[in-house]
């Protein structure tokens, strides 16, 4: 395989720079001509197409963001988009797509895989909501930056005896608030994936405020039940204790990325470039156990997502005692 292309795809991670610069690097090492696709597959539609070149990947790994720029596509979702996107990597001869993208984007991929592209995708998504993978690109970044903001926040929470409610990414994917709040010490975490009770989330407060805690912190996934200042104003009204509303937002999507970050971009990367070199069929590319690990495209995004949010939850309740 001679030509391949590179993409970034949904919204962006930090990291996907550093995935961008290794397929760049170890394509060009393998002899390949590498080629930038630009907003993802609204500029593989509109052919925005570059070449990339060595020097095109210096100096980028530590920024947050996707130099390419990336989109949501609602063109490419239908069959007259993706038969265009086909064309036109036809028309530049690219056999070979590197997708860098979330859920949605790499299940757009398999609809370029069943056109006869070979596709390999990277998982760039500070959600963590591929289920073939431990750990998606972006998502270590994110949760430390969570963590600094839960840190600051609890600063001033203690200070003036308020609880707060920090609402973090993932609309359907509870993995943020998790690691954020677990390692962010909060009293509760609310997942998309989990039902609760605003009564219990009440009495937790409660019961910490009985024991002396001067303010508790609610971690709120965003796609979890409820809006945050629904939440907020039940706790303040229930408690009688002024409690605050913190929405993260898109703080939590910008920022260099990690040694983590880095490390999974680029080891998935060069893999996925290793692997069109051997002229694999499409692949999801991640890591598990610890492992970087390749799964056929549709299967891996098929799989159902490991997670254990009931023990997690208790524990959480445990050691914010
Ligand atoms: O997919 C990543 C993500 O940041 C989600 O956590 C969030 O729900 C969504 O993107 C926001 O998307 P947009 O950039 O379209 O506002």
């Amino acid at each position: 395989m001679k030509r391949i292309g590179v993409m970034t795809s949904g919204g962006d991670a930090p990291g996907m720079n550093a995935a961008i610069r290794a397929v760049v690097r170890c394509g060009i090492a393998r002899g390949m001509e590498v080629y930038g696709i630009r907003r993802g597959y609204e500029g593989l539609i509109d052919n925005e197409i570059v070449r990339l070149y060595l020097s095109d990947a210096g100096g980028i790994m530590h920024r947050g963001g996707t130099f390419l720029g990336t989109a949501r596509s609602e063109r490419f979702r239908t069959e007259e988009g993706q038969n265009r996107a086909k064309d036109v990597l036809n028309m530049y001869g690219i056999e070979g797509l590197v997708v860098i993208g979330g859920n949605g984007s790499l299940t757009g991929a398999i609809a370029l895989s069943d056109r006869g592209i070979k596709v390999m995708g990277l998982p760039g998504t500070i959600d963590n909501d591929l289920s073939y993978t431990d750990f998606s690109i972006g998502f270590d970044t994110a949760v430390n930056t969570c963590l600094d903001a839960i840190s600051k926040i609890r600063d001033t929470s203690s200070s003036h005896d308020r609880n707060t409610v920090i609402e973090v990414m993932g609309r359907e994917c509870g993995d943020i608030a998790i690691y954020a709040g677990m390692t962010g010490g909060a009293e509760m975490v609310l997942v998309p994936e989990m039902d609760y009770d605003i009564d219990d989330v009440v009495a937790k407060v409660m019961s910490g405020i009985r024991r002396g805690k001067t303010h508790s912190i609610i971690i709120k996934a965003e796609g979890s039940k409820g809006t945050t200042r629904e939440i907020t104003d039940k706790i303040q009204e229930l408690t009688g204790r002024e409690t605050r509303e913190v929405v993260l937002s898109y703080l939590q999507r910008g920022g260099s990325p990690t040694a983590k970050d880095r490390m999974i971009a680029t080891l998935t990367g060069a893999k996925a470039v290793e692997l069109l070199d051997e002229n694999s069929e499409s692949m999801a590319i991640g890591i598990r156990d610890n492992r970087i690990a390749a799964y056929p495209l549709r299967e891996a995004l098929e799989m159902p997502k490991r997670n254990n949010f009931e023990a997690v939850k208790d524990l959480v309740d445990v050691l914010s005692k």
